[in-house]
């Protein structure tokens, strides 16, 4: 019964935005246009992920694998970054949001970097929840990037832990992911949280994510609610 009581609601949800393409396709709109669609669509799942109760809530919006997708399509992803930056932070600051970033920004237009920037320190001392952006994230490229900092560290390796290389992902100090979602219906991680997804309830929706709705995520949340998570242990009955 404790047991139940507590996963009722995640701390930490994870979600892979993914079928955009599609949902323009499906319309004869350019891709563009669904990831605009897309972009939008944030705003209303931040609302209810907010008011559900869960306290860290990360989009997985640029893979370092995206920069392999046609040069318009990059640079128009990068521009819906900077506008969703633009008109969604002062809202969200209003609200208690925290804006985070996980990833590499030094690979961005300093000027759309320093919007990131500037939005994560106005944010900073928000307390209602965690708008965590993976932008230019790969879970890979996240090991690779601590296992360099404890190296360059001096840390002795006797010394390295599990909790070590916890300490040096970008997500330091947040909980791991209770729960990721993936819309769309493709079944792969896609280099998403690697280290942290070792023990993540996962759910697969068909849906696309510009339809990804209140409703949808009320549906996954109750789902979860029911799962017996047993971290390889055994749960009392
Ligand atoms: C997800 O939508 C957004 C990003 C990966 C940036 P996609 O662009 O991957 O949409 P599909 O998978 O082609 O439908
Ligand atoms: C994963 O979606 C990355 C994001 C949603 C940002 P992709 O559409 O890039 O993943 P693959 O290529 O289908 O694995
Ligand atoms: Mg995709």
């Amino acid at each position: 019964m404790m047991g139940e009581a507590l996963n009722r609601v995640p701390a930490h949800v994870g979600i892979i935005m993914d079928g955009n393409g599609r949902w323009a396709q499906a319309r004869g709109l350019p891709r563009l246009a669904g990831h605009h669609a897309g972009t939008k669509n944030l705003r209303r799942v931040i609302r209810a992920a907010a008011s559900a109760g869960i306290r860290h809530l990360t989009f997985y919006a640029f893979s370092t694998e995206n920069w392999n997708r046609p040069d318009e399509e990059v640079s128009g992803l990068m521009s819906l970054l900077a506008q969703f930056i633009e008109t969604e932070t002062p809202e969200l600051h209003k609200e208690g949001a925290r804006l985070l970033h996980i990833g590499h920004l030094d690979r961005l237009e300093p000027k759309l970097r320093q919007k990131v920037e500037s939005a994560i320190e106005l944010t900073k001392n928000n307390t209602r929840i965690d708008v965590i952006l993976a932008f230019n994230y790969g879970g890979r490229d996240e090991i690779v990037t601590a296992v360099r900092e404890i190296v360059a560290a001096g840390i002795p390796a006797e010394e390295i832990t599990q909790q070590t290389l916890s300490d040096h992902m970008f997500t330091a100090g947040i909980p791991d992911p209770d729960l990721i979602i993936r819309t769309s219906g493709e079944l792969r991680t896609s280099n998403f949280l690697t280290w942290q997804s070792v023990y993540s309830e996962w759910a697969f929706p068909q849906v696309l994510w510009p339809d990804f709705d209140e409703a949808a995520l009320a549906e996954i949340l109750d789902d979860y609610a029911h799962r017996d998570r047993r971290f390889g242990g055994l749960n009392k009955k």
